[in-house]
């Protein structure tokens, strides 16, 4: 089963062919970043213009590198929700009304489940269940991945996600947008010891966290230092914050394996990029005897292949969209984004 996927939910604008789940026939991003940058951060109306100019040409380039017409597609998917709601209307709209047109089953994608899916496409033998560290820019979750179509939270952030973290802290030291590959780039030379940064704790929930606190101690240190005069060590900060984020994420994941007994784990979304928090699971993997599958930095951000892969499970589960479905700024990851009435 061949599927034609579109992801529109914030910055990059993308489509691609994927066949039964776990092969990528063609994937192209079209990434808006330029743009937002002028602005030190995303623009939702831009994004959603962009969306709409690019959306077209996107997916002709996805179906002329998969060597198919549009004819050939055996159902069309699009994310649906979480996202900014004017960058998802043009995808899903677009997707649906494709669909429509071609005759063929449209089916409304999950964005985080999304996310979790680019590891069937890197793993072709790995299969649910598993535990999953989510970081991404809007959202940090541990969740367990019952099976394709199945997710329960077990922990996650009362606050801000682990990427917006990564994003306001790039904004203080000045090295822009979008900020976690340049504070992991800047952190490479810095000493991670030379700031003590704060580690949250919350109080009998001890799989979920917070990045409030931590955001808040950078900015205060950044404006101590301007207010004074003095230099900041921008790469020892850089690097002080990524252990931060490291040692707020990695433990609790090591306590939901403990609890579960899970013995593979998945890290997924933008963040999963970092390579701080790469060396940590891969560290942790070694130490508890885990196998340890992380997705290829290319399918780390936003893409429509990991979009596609998930909508091939979506489909096996029937869980396919009408005309009426629509799009939603919030879905938790168990909710069903199908609009069925
Ligand atoms: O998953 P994603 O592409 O979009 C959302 O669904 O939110 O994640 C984007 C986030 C941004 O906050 C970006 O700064 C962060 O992922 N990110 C990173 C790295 N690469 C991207 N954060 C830390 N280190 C990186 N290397
Ligand atoms: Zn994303």
């Amino acid at each position: 089963m061949r599927i034609l996927s579109i992801e529109s939910s914030c910055d990059e604008t993308a489509a691609a062919v994927i066949e039964d789940g776990r092969t990528i026939l063609s994937s192209v991003v079209d990434t808006q970043i330029e743009t937002h940058a002028l602005y030190g951060g995303v623009v939702p109306e831009i994004a959603s213009r962009r969306h709409t100019e690019a959306v077209v040409r996107v997916t002709e380039e996805a179906l002329q590198r998969a060597g198919m017409t549009k004819n050939e597609v055996d159902a069309v998917a699009a994310t649906c929700a979480p996202g900014l709601i004017g960058a998802l209307l043009v995808g899903a709209n677009f997707g649906k009304s494709l669909a429509f047109a071609l005759q063929k089953p449209f089916v409304p994608v999950h964005h985080i489940r999304g996310h979790i899916a680019a590891v069937y496409l890197a793993y072709p033998e790995l299969k649910p269940p598993f535990l999953t560290l989510i970081a991404s820019g809007g959202h940090s979750q541990i969740v367990m991945v019952r099976d394709y179509t199945t997710f329960e939270i077990l922990g996650g952030t009362r606050d801000d996600a682990a990427g917006e973290a990564f994003d306001k802290v790039a904004r203080v030291l000045g090295v822009g947008y979008p900020g976690g590959p340049k504070i992991d780039e800047l952190a490479q030379t810095g000493d991670p010891t030379k700031y003590k940064l704060p580690h949250s704790q919350i109080k009998d929930a001890p799989l979920d966290f917070s990045f409030s606190g931590l955001k808040t101690a950078v900015i205060n240190l950044a404006h101590n230092a301007e207010q004074k005069g003095e230099a900041l060590d921008r790469e020892a900060l850089a690097a002080s914050f990524c252990r931060a984020v490291v040692d707020t994420l990695v433990p609790r994941l090591e306590l939901a394996v403990k609890q579960s007994g899970g013995k593979n784990i998945v890290c997924a979304g933008g963040v999963a990029a970092n390579s701080f928090l790469r060396a940590a699971l891969t560290d942790l993997a070694a130490r508890l005897g885990l196998a340890l599958y992380l997705p290829p930095l290319s399918l780390c951000g936003d893409n429509a292949a990991m979009i596609g892969s998930q909508a091939y499970y979506e489909f096996l589960a029937g869980n396919t969209g009408t005309t009426l479905q629509n799009a939603f700024a919030t879905a938790e990851i168990g909710e069903n984004v199908c609009i069925k009435r």
